[in-house]
């Protein structure tokens, strides 16, 4: 199978800044509280005009001038979003007619929090099959859009933002994705959801009342399998790559918790000052989490042709995913 490897990236965060500081004049809550419990400081929300496709274009931009790509390149789009613009058509044909692509395959993946991982394990395949070359693969979320503002314990913990790589066949085979594993769990399900708005309970007066269309979460069950299942999929991957946590150079988990990245990386025996924060000043993003952070590792000079690096990710379903990749 041929290789693949990320060969640019972009990312694009919304202007509007909410503080710790916000949420305490809004809740009952504190920056102490906030702060020592998730790691969070600020994060980006978007404007009442903005959707997430907006914030795809302005990151897809970006990652097809870092690869020193055309939009006529680009072979398939993937877009791993749980905030959508629209139930259909997809986000990601919205981006493809925005971006003026040609008719290639366009298609969005519901993964939750581990849907850019997904996007990346479909992508390699897909390249390694010899068929497709170039490949766009966006983590992008407005979690603010169905935040429960009411809810202290989830209001505070999300932001919106936008991530994309871009990958193509790796001509050394030392370079590139060098071990992947991805899982799931639905009788979990419960622990993570956004009840309202599918077939199960459509959109009605009594969805909007009961406050379903808002995300809705058990917070410390989901806490204990984030680490678990992150921990593991993160031993799982570097063991399938013959390497350990002491060969890492940056470990970028997705970032729902400081004290959650914190614990799988003792878990993988990853150094701490290896793992690469953004959740003081984004929250959780969900997909956007992953890219966004990988893209400003390049932008800062953490991530240097050569680094391993190790991505994991957990998220609704339950679903969770690792990857080793040499950069
Ligand atoms: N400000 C102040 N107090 C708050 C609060 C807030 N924003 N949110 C919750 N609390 C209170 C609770 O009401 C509870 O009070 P009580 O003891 O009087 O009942 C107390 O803080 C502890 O709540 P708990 O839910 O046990 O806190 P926690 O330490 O588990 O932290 C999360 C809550 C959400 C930060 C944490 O559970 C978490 O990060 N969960 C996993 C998130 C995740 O991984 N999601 C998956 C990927 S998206």
């Amino acid at each position: 199978m041929i290789n693949s490897r990320i060969i640019g990236t972009g990312s694009y965060l919304p202007e509007k800044v909410i503080t710790n500081q916000d949420w305490e004049k809004r809740l009952d809550t504190s920056d102490e509280w906030i702060t020592t419990r998730t790691g969070i400081k600020e994060r980006k929300w978007t404007t009442a005009e903005q959707a997430t496709s907006d914030l795809c274009v302005e990151a897809g931009k970006r990652a097809l001038a870092a690869a020193k790509l055309n939009p006529d390149d680009i072979d398939v789009l993937i877009t791993a979003t749980i905030t959508p613009d629209h139930a259909f058509p997809s986000t990601s044909c919205i981006i493809q007619h925005r971006m003026n692509m040609r008719t290639i395959p366009a298609f969005d993946i519901a993964a939750a929090c581990t849907g850019f991982l997904y996007g990346l394990e479909i992508a390699r395949n897909l390249i390694g099959s010899g068929r497709y070359k170039y490949i766009m693969v966006f983590g992008a979320e407005c979690l603010s859009k169905i935040t429960d503002v009411q809810d202290r314990s989830s209001a505070v913990l999300f932001g919106d933002g936008a991530g994309c790589a871009i990958l193509g066949p790796s001509e050394d085979p030392q370079r590139g994705i060098l071990s992947f594993n991805w899982h799931s769990d639905g009788s979990l399900g419960k622990l993570l959801i956004q009840p309202g708005g599918g077939s199960r309970n459509p959109a009605s007066h009594e969805t909007v009342d009961k406050r379903m269309h808002t995300i809705q979460m058990l917070g410390n069950e989901t806490y204990k399998h984030a680490v678990s299942k992150m921990g593991q999929a993160a031993v799982d991957a570097l063991n399938a790559a013959g390497l350990t946590g002491k060969d890492v150079d940056v470990f970028i988990p997705h970032q729902a918790n400081l004290r959650i990245m914190q614990s799988t990386a003792k878990r993988a025996k990853v150094a701490l000052e290896k793992v690469y924060i953004t959740v003081d000043k984004y929250g959780n993003m969900s997909a956007a989490t992953v890219p966004i952070a990988m893209d400003d590792a390049v932008k800062d000079g953490t991530l240097k042709p050569g680094s391993i690096l190790l991505l994991d990710a957990f998220g609704g379903g339950l679903t969770w995913a690792a990857a080793v990749i040499r950069w």
